[in-house]
């Protein structure tokens, strides 16, 4: 297996065939080398520096059902929330004290906030933190709306593209199209935003050749960030008694991102700390360099369940900030507290 990993290292490329022979046969000593190579490739783009960014959960209300989620619209277990402009600039505030200088506001499919709403509260955000970025993370829109969020001044927008198999889409998503997902992100993309596509590892009924897909997707379209995290039942969704993805596979998955996307910004997910206590620095390990620590207050952050044993629920944003930045220097990296915008995009600010 040696040979295809150099190989991806050395030209960034890979056909479905080696992607799937890859993934057939990786057994701990291969999976041990394509780590120490996504590590080496991410070292040479950004040494050893993980991009910190604060992340400000608004509203757990959705209109959509996905089965996997805990906040899909049918779970009536779920206490739902909304923060007002007032709190969400107020955890901006607290953030930016911190050092934070990106924010990234995610929430369900919330119609509550009109278009106007969000691009008045990126308006504000940017009077107030003018040296910030922002990521918006609400869901499929129009692009006529995206395009008013971008010239409100949002600099990023995330939409994973949750999996690349349209019949395992559709079976996860009723009454939404992986068409309209995958316009979605070109329209994002054609109008500027720095993009984020991602996807689930582990989800019921998945496979290698579901991933191979994926990457392949990611490949062609060339996104700025690329979000992985391992699926991870919640008790109160159609998917309660699945098994959770593994820590293995999702850092076999950013390994191979690293490698195809050299200069991809790719978080270590809170889900992979949720599902491992060193799942955060694996994920360093295998070729993250971002990690997102929570913002949202303390009194809704039980509330933003997508999945059951969610870590930080109960820890102020200060916890977060101190905790992971010890996680991040335990294991040979270096917090960056900058915009860490990608690298094609440093003369953008
Ligand atoms: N509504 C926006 C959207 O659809 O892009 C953003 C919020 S959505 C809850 C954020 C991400 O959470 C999804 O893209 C999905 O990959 C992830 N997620 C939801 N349920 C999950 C679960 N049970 N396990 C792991 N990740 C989950
Ligand atoms: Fe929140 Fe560790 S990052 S407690």
């Amino acid at each position: 297996m040696k040979n295809i990993i150099d190989q991806i290292y050395n030209t960034s490329e890979a056909t479905g065939d080696e992607l799937l022979r890859l993934l057939n046969n990786v057994d701990e000593e291969s999976t041990a080398y394509l780590h120490l190579r996504a590590h080496e490739k991410r070292l040479s783009v950004y040494g050893n520096k993980v991009f910190m960014r604060g992340l400000i959960e608004f509203t757990n209300y959705c209109k959509s059902n996905c089965m996997y989620c805990g906040i899909r619209r049918d779970n009536k277990n779920a206490d739902r929330y909304r923060l007002d402009t007032e709190t969400i600039l107020k955890c901006c505030r607290e953030g930016h004290e911190l050092g934070y200088r990106t924010f990234v506001l995610q929430g369900g499919e919330d119609p509550f906030y009109t278009d106007e709403d969000i691009v008045t509260l990126v308006k504000a955000i940017k009077s107030n933190h003018p040296d910030c970025a922002i990521t918006l993370s609400i869901g499929e829109k129009s692009k006529e709306s995206y395009r008013r969020y971008k010239d409100a001044g949002a600099d990023r927008y995330l939409l994973r593209h949750e999996t690349n198999t349209k019949t395992l889409y559709e079976k996860l998503h009723p009454d939404m199209s992986y068409e309209a997902r995958i316009r979605c992100l070109q329209d994002l993309k054609e109008i500027g935003f720095q993009v984020g596509a991602g996807f689930m590892v582990g989800l019921p009924g998945q496979g290698n050749e579901d991933y191979v897909k994926d990457l392949l997707f990611l490949k062609k379209l060339q996104p700025h960030m690329v979000g992985i995290g391992p699926f991870i039942p919640q008790q109160d969704t159609p998917l309660a008694g699945a098994n959770s993805g593994t820590l293995e596979t999702t850092c076999i998955m950013l390994s191979l991102v690293r490698l195809l996307l050299p200069k991809v910004l790719l978080p270590a997910t809170t889900a992979l700390g949720s599902l491992d206590p060193k799942g955060r620095e694996r994920g360093l390990q295998a070729g993250g360099n971002v990690v997102m620590p929570n913002l949202s207050p303390t009194n809704v952050r039980d509330k933003y369940l997508l999945y059951d044993g969610k870590i930080c629920t109960g820890d102020e944003a200060a916890h977060c900030r101190g905790c992971i930045e010890r996680r991040i220097q335990s294991v040979g990296f270096e917090v960056d507290m900058s915009r860490g915008d990608h690298v094609d995009r440093l003369t953008q600010k």
